[in-house]
C-alpha cells in the first residue's frame, strides 16, 4: 500500500501561499492547482457577461474552462471582489468540488486556497494554514501587481483595507469559511523568507513520513 500525498495550504489573502505551494510542488514532484483561480475565473465570466457577482454564478462556474484560468487579467482589484462574492455561493463552490478533488486524487498534489485542509481534502496528511502581518501582505500584494516599483503608504493602507474585507467575507460565509483545519499547522510567513517557509514546510512533510523526490509513502 502506499499513501498519496495532498498538501493542503490555506490562509489569508497574498500571505504567500502561491510561492509556498509551487516551491512545495516542485521539491515534492508533485502537480500544483490554485484553486483561488477557479473563483477569479468564475467572477471574470460573471463581469464579462454584465452580470452583477452577486447574482447566481452556478451557470458560469459550471461552464467554466480551461482557458479562462489562463487569462491575464484575473489579479485586478475587481477580480478579487468579483472571486470572494461568488466564492459565497454554495452552488459555485459544488461546481468546482469534483475537479479539484479529482485533481489531487491520483497521484497527490499541492493545492492553495481558504477549504482545502477542512472541505476538499480534509484527510490531506500535510495541512499548512500560512499568515502574515497585514501590512507584509498588502505590500506583497502591491509588489505583485507592480512589479519593480516601490509603494507610498497611501495606496499600501487601500490596499491593506481592502485585503481585509476581503478576509472578513471569506472568513463569515456561511459555506467552506476561511480558517484553518484543526490538525493543520501554522506558518508564518512574516518572519521567515521564502526558502525559510518552503524548510520549514518540508520539515512538517518529512515529519508525517513523506520524503522529497518519490513523493508516496512507501509500503510498511
Ligand atoms: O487565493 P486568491 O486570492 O486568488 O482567491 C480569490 C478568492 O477566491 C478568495 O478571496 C476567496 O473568496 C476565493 N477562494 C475560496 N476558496 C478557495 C480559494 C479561493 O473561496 N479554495
Amino acid at each position: 500500500m502506499t499513501a498519496r500525498l495532498v498538501v493542503a495550504v490555506d490562509g489569508p489573502a497574498a500571505a504567500g501561499k502561491g510561492t509556498l505551494a509551487r516551491a512545495l510542488a516542485e521539491a515534492l514532484g508533485l502537480p500544483y492547482l490554485d484553486t483561488g483561480l477557479l473563483y477569479r475565473g468564475v467572477g471574470r465570466r460573471m463581469l464579462d457577461a454584465g452580470l452583477s457577482p452577486e447574482a447566481d454564478a452556478g451557470g458560469e462556474a459550471r461552464a467554466l474552462l480551461p482557458i479562462d484560468l489562463a487569462r491575464s487579467d484575473l489579479r485586478t482589484p475587481e477580480v478579487d471582489r468579483a472571486a470572494s462574492l461568488v466564492a459565497a455561493q454554495p452552488a459555485v463552490r459544488a461546481a468546482l468540488l469534483a475537479f479539484q478533488r479529482g485533481f489531487g486524487a491520483a497521484h497527490g498534489a499541492v493545492l492553495d486556497g481558504r477549504d482545502i485542509g477542512t472541505v476538499i481534502f480534509p484527510d490531506a496528511p500535510v495541512k499548512l494554514f500560512v499568515t502574515a502581518s497585514v501590512p507584509a501582505r498588502a505590500e506583497r500584494r502591491w509588489r505583485q501587481l507592480n512589479p519593480g516599483r516601490n509603494p507610498d503608504l497611501g495606496t499600501l493602507r487601500v490596499v491593506a483595507a481592502e485585503l481585509e474585507a476581503r478576509d472578513r467575507a471569506d472568513a463569515a460565509r456561511a459555506v467552506a469559511p476561511l480558517r484553518a483545519a484543526a490538525d493543520a499547522v501554522e506558518i508564518d510567513s512574516d518572519r521567515l523568507d521564502a526558502r525559510g517557509v518552503l524548510e520549514t514546510a518540508l520539515d512538517i512533510v518529512k515529519a508525517r513520513g513523506f520524503a522529497p523526490g518519490p513523493h508516496q509513502r512507501p509500503s510498511l
